[in-house]
């Protein structure tokens, strides 16, 4: 059996850049940090012209995801596809964390200064944007494209991932790990822990055949199966106020 999409990889290990080939051209997602559009733009050119990306799918609104964002956009005319409350996060150019954003390991913590101090270019959305409300809203399947938006909240307030219908693949942003950064498949910091896992167990009711996580390499979703129940009792470390 043939399928109609394809998934790329022009990233690396620590952060990937997923890109997805459909019979309706490229689907990008999200960019990277910023000052990184030039070199994304020439392994991006190894695959296909720019002006093939079709849609810029943003899986949430951090820095390492969103840094490039508003020059991607300008330089291909792609669409952007984003959960309405990336959208004053966006405006920000400031990664946004709320009160109670916790930490899965101390090395985050110690991240967090980092993080809370990297801006990006801010992103204003133009008029041919699609913005998410709420799970209904599947632009890519009322296209005619076998691939269903999936709202995974915890990491943060706007998370979203992608599932590919025909081979049950699933991208999923932030909203699980393979990277040496957190334990246990979890992200590095989770704005609602609950939340968090409430779309672990989304993820497996789905049951992906493959989970490609932004950070680190893809992994079965037995493996959030065997990890879920420290969900219940995780540790968080928090940051001191400043
Ligand atoms: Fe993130």
């Amino acid at each position: 059996m043939s399928h109609s999409i394809k998934i790329h990889n022009i990233g690396n290990y620590m952060l990937r850049n997923y890109l997805l080939e459909t019979t309706q051209g490229w689907i990008a997602l999200d960019s990277g940090y910023a000052g990184g559009f030039e070199a994304y733009k020439k392994r991006l050119a190894k695959l296909t012209p720019l002006d093939q990306l079709k849609f810029v799918f943003l899986t949430h609104s951090h820095n390492d995801h969103a840094g490039f964002l508003a020059e991607l956009l300008a330089e291909s005319g792609a669409r952007l596809v984003a959960h309405e409350n990336s959208i004053p996060r966006l405006a920000s150019g400031v990664n946004v964390m709320p009160d109670g954003t916790g930490f899965t390991s101390r090395m985050g913590v110690a991240m967090h200064g980092m993080m809370k101090h990297s801006s990006y270019p801010p992103v204003m959305p133009d008029e041919n944007a699609i913005i998410l409300k709420s799970e209904t809203d599947q632009p890519f399947l009322v296209a005619g494209l076998p691939i269903r938006i999936v709202f995974l909240p915890g990491h943060t307030a706007d998370s979203i991932g992608l599932f590919l219908e025909e081979t049950r693949e699933l991208l999923c942003g932030d909203a699980a790990g393979n990277a040496i950064i957190a334990p246990a498949r979890q992200a590095v910091l989770m704005e609602d822990a609950r939340a968090f896992a409430e779309s672990w167990d989304k993820i497996i009711a789905l049951n992906p055949s493959r989970i490609y996580p932004s950070h680190g390499n893809p992994f079965p979703v037995g493996d959030l199966m065997k990890f879920r129940s420290r969900l219940d009792h995780l540790t968080l470390f928090y940051p001191k106020k400043d």
